[in-house]
């Protein structure tokens, strides 16, 4: 061959070759695409790599308010750690990121696919809930580097292969207690942001109890000013205004979550006693066996209407309205109507737990007038498990979380139920009895023990129909702050994301653990205080 000839051949064939085998993907791309959290429902890689570039765009299929919404967050991911532009292409179906929206009857309403192929990742579903739990995946196969807020000197590669997705359960909720510790809007947001990363739907907002109430009531104003003006050990606290509350709203529906609002009644309710003396129905004597009296109880000895003291102990069962006084059925209808005026989402939570000083008719009669409530304000009436005593129906949902007893009468009257078994999903337990911050009366909770169990065969007697999902409640007597939460929901929200969202013959704790493993790097760059569980071999 002349010499001119296997100049312009050599790379001719390079060329070639290049284009014949595929790129390999790095070990690290490998085991990212393998651990991602919750298990997908398929997952096949195919060899190859697809690298983000400062030239990738992003383009979204049709253009509205959805796919500019999710490129929107895509953007916000992916720009800090990046430092590229990632221009939105609306209608580029060529773009190296495509977002589209495409009829697909099986993957419902919250499915998603993604295909990563050397030129081009596409994340295609029904519904832009599905896209965001798309993107959810997609920064999961990135390096862990991903999470870092700046500019950081990674080659950002992904291994192709394809994702098919879509979650078992329709409620893959955590509850946070803003009542016991108040805590801050931007706290509220990053909590938001914690669960969605794992695909978490429902974000309940416990915002009143004993020790705190929590949202601004106009027609009731003294709730929030005097019953939020403290917390358990007895700081200053405070409460949310309505348009805060409709921001914390706003933040949560952008990524697909729904807030479920709680006002805790008939029990748990001394705040509003302490904040409107008309409410209070004066000391109580329980009936025989059913609570025992704390003698901090502010209501003891406190003649009736007249305020009680604030409270910021921790000890639960001791306070109540009274259904005999016009006053307590205002102030439901009203913290209620208002309530359900400022929340797009159907539910309304009204509590109904240990009200073990409500007279048992008395608490009959809550039930039904929580459910004509709920009724007249179109909202769905959800309650702990405690309703089931009650007279609901299929339009009721019940929170399954310590006594089977009436988790099942819930279910008999064919009320939907949610599972919050306390011995498994109550994260504010400690992991164990060495745990800095946390209680222990339900169990200790590891991260295996939150892991291993399963919502369909959890209570006996309540057909899987019925379940609706999995919400896992961090109550906040013993957390204050950012650093607290966190080191109670990981490694274990993640758990409960997975139970909500993977088949469960998908589920099992080795691979889990392998998985999580690799998450904490994701978690440090995240800055997230998790609780280095000795189940699990963390990576550096
Ligand atoms: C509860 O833990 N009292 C629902």
């Amino acid at each position: 061959m002349k010499k001119i000839a296997r100049l312009f051949l050599a790379p001719l064939f390079g060329l070639i070759l290049f284009a014949a085998c595929k790129q390999k993907p790095s070990a690290e791309a490998i085991t990212a695409f393998n651990s991602v959290t919750p298990v997908p429902v398929s997952a096949t890689l195919d060899g190859g790599t697809f690298f983000l570039s400062d030239g990738t765009s992003i383009g979204i299929s049709p253009v509205n308010d959805d796919t500019r919404n999710v490129a929107g967050l895509l953007q916000d991911l992916l720009r800090p750690a990046t430092g590229f532009e990632f221009a939105l292409e609306p209608g580029n179906k060529d773009a190296g990121i495509l977002l589209e929206l495409k009829e697909d009857a099986a993957q419902g309403d919250e499915g998603y696919s993604l295909t990563v192929s050397e030129d081009q990742i596409r994340i295609t579903a029904n519904k832009a809930a599905g896209i965001f739990y798309g993107i959810q995946t997609l920064r999961q196969l990135l390096p862990a580097s991903i999470e870092s807020k700046s500019k950081q000197d990674v080659r950002w590669e992904i291994a192709t292969g394809q994702i098919t997705d879509k979650p078992g359960y329709g409620w893959r909720g955590s509850m946070l207690d803003v009542a016991r510790h108040f805590f801050t809007i931007e706290d509220v947001k990053r909590y938001i942001d914690l669960i969605a990363m794992y695909k978490m739907n429902i974000f309940h907002l416990h915002l009143t109890d004993d020790q705190g109430w929590r949202i601004e009531i106009k027609s009731w104003p003294n709730l929030a000013l005097h019953g939020g003006s403290t917390e358990v050990g007895g700081a200053k606290a405070g409460f949310f205004t309505q348009e805060q509350y409709k921001d914390i709203i706003a933040y949560a529906q952008k990524r697909y979550i729904t807030v479920i609002p709680e006002i805790d009644m008939p029990g748990h309710i001394n705040s509003a006693l302490a904040s409107y003396g008309e409410l209070n129905g004066g000391t109580i004597v329980p009936e025989e066996g059913r609570v025992k009296i704390v003698q901090e109880n502010p209501i003891l000895g406190k003649e009736k209407n007249k305020p009680t003291e604030l409270y910021t102990g921790t000890e639960v069962g001791w306070s109540t309205l009274r259904l005999e006084k016009e006053s307590s059925i205002r102030f439901i209808n009203d913290v209620m109507r208002e309530l359900a005026e400022i929340t797009p989402g159907p539910y309304l939570h009204f509590g109904g737990d240990e009200a073990h000083v409500t007279k048992k008719s008395d608490y009959i009669g809550f039930v039904k007038l929580f459910s004509d409530i709920a009724k007249a304000n179109k909202k769905i009436l959800v309650g702990w498990e405690e309703i089931g005593q009650g007279e609901i129906d299929e339009n009721a949902i019940a929170q399954h979380w310590a006594n089977v007893k009436y988790a099942q009468m819930a279910a008999e009257k064919g009320a939907k139920i949610i599972m919050s078994p306390s011995t498994r999903v109550y994260i504010d337990m400690q992991y164990d009895s060495l745990s800095r911050i946390g209680l222990h009366w339900a169990a200790y909770i590891e991260a295996d023990h939150a892991y291993n169990w399963d919502p369909a065969t959890q209570v006996e007697g309540i057909d899987p129909e019925q379940i609706l999902g999995v919400e896992t409640p961090l109550w906040s007597e013993t957390i204050t702050d950012m650093e607290d939460i966190e080191y109670l929901l990981f490694p274990r929200v993640t758990a409960v994301a997975e139970i909500g969202w993977s088949p469960a013959a998908a589920r099992n704790w080795e691979n889990y653990r392998t998985r999580i493993a690799e998450h904490g790097v994701r978690w440090k760059k995240l800055g997230i205080d998790y609780y280095p569980s000795k189940k699990i071999d963390w990576k550096e």
